[in-house]
């Protein structure tokens, strides 16, 4: 019987036989001319590693490493960041033109752009106020009409989890036709709430990983899928040639070592003390709406209409995130949690805008927002 990835994999793709490039045909020999390298270093490279060379076709020991943290047993690849993942997840499983994604808003903006840049249509299947939960039945229903559902857990720009649960329900009613991408971009504030151990259980379940936030190697483009063998065998099909360099695999194996692994928990317990505390620092601001609970490393706060914390913040030298645009964020803004010292003088900054907003300057704005 054809597997889900099977039947959702576009004519095309099936059809397709891998690059060769030289690195995968591979071979045995004493002088390596085959690839159109140069045969030494220049003098401007290290010249203990080999960056005349093209880099390995696919890091199996990066892959191997990250299975040994996740815990799972499940085929992984090491692509240039989960952009890249969501990018090859649309281009093995939609055809363009045809096909159909379905993402829960508002979420990350790379799914919906990926799939427009490819003619993939998008469905989009609002979460639910007010806490952005999950809205399965929506999710169940968008899901027949979509090759694949992207759900970000925890989710940005919320920052909340979505319910085990609710994914598990939407798995169940949607195995037999649509794959379900779950972005763990954010897990490492949340581990235990990883879904990899269902991937055994679920094989339309895709789950896509990164080292840009916890890790720390935003810079070294590293993310990860990790899915069932019937759907990372067509995967396997469109990642590039060459998809980490060198420099970039040395120090991602550093990170997965175990005195690395230490070090990512770590800090990441900490970040999350310093997120705690900035949340309590900024809990008696009565113009602060909402400030949204976080599984992550940044915060989601709602200020009353009328009070332009995103511009304030500007003024100070403070770049946050501006979620305005989206129409259930509106007076949103998110901020990601610094350093304990960054994060005092944030908050600093934002109490002194309180004492600025005497009651009458408050109302003031507050009407204007209503009126306009
Ligand atoms: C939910 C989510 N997924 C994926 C990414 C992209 O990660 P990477 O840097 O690995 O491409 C981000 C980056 O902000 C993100 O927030």
């Amino acid at each position: 019987m054809a597997s889900l990835a099977e039947k959702l994999a576009p004519e095309s793709i099936k059809k397709l036989i891998p690059y060769q490039s030289a690195r995968r045909i591979g071979g045995s020999g004493r002088l390596w001319l085959n690839a159109n390298e140069l045969e030494h270093p220049m003098f401007f490279a290290d010249h203990q590693s080999a960056l005349h060379r093209y880099p390995d076709f696919l890091p199996h020991d990066i892959a191997a490493a990250y299975q040994a943290y996740c815990d799972t047993t499940q085929p992984t690849i090491a692509v240039r960041g989960a952009d890249e993942a969501i990018d090859l997840l649309v281009r093995t499983f939609c055809q363009p033109g045809v096909d159909s994604i379905a993402i829960c808003t508002p979420t990350y903006a790379m799914y919906e752009f990926c799939a427009e840049s490819l003619s993939v249509n998008v469905i989009k299947c609002p979460l639910l106020a007010p806490d952005f939960s999950l809205d399965v039945d929506s999710v169940v229903a968008a899901a027949r009409q979509a090759n694949i559902v992207f759900l970000c857990s925890p989710n940005n720009p919320t920052g909340q989890l979505l319910k085990k649960e609710n994914i598990v329900s939407v798995l169940e009613q949607t195995q037999d036709h649509s794959l379900v991408v779950v972005d763990e971009a954010y897990i490492e504030f949340e581990l235990a709430e990883s879904v990899v151990d269902l991937i055994d259980q679920y094989p339309n379940l895709v789950v896509i990983r990164t080292l840009s936030k916890a890790f720390g190697l935003a810079a070294v483009r590293c993310g990860f899928i990790i899915a069932a063998t019937s759907v990372m065998e067509y995967v396997a099909k469109l990642v590039p040639p060459y998809p980490m360099p060198d420099s970039s695999a040395e120090i991602v194996l550093k990170a997965l070592t175990a005195e690395g692994l230490a070090q990512v928990a770590a800090n990441t317990q900490s970040l999350i003390r310093t997120r705690d505390a900035f949340i309590e620092r900024l809990s008696t601001i009565d113009w602060i709406d909402t400030i949204y609970p976080s599984s992550t490393n940044f915060v989601l706060i709602r200020t009353q209409p009328g009070i332009e914390l995103f511009e304030y913040l500007v003024k100070h030298g403070i770049v946050t995130r501006n979620q305005s645009h989206e129409p259930s964020l509106k007076h949103c803004v998110r901020i990601t949690i610094g350093s304990e010292k960054s994060m005092q003088e944030v908050s600093e900054i934002i109490c002194n805008f309180s004492d600025a907003l005497t009651p009458s300057n408050k109302n003031r704005d507050i009407t204007h927002e209503q009126n306009a």
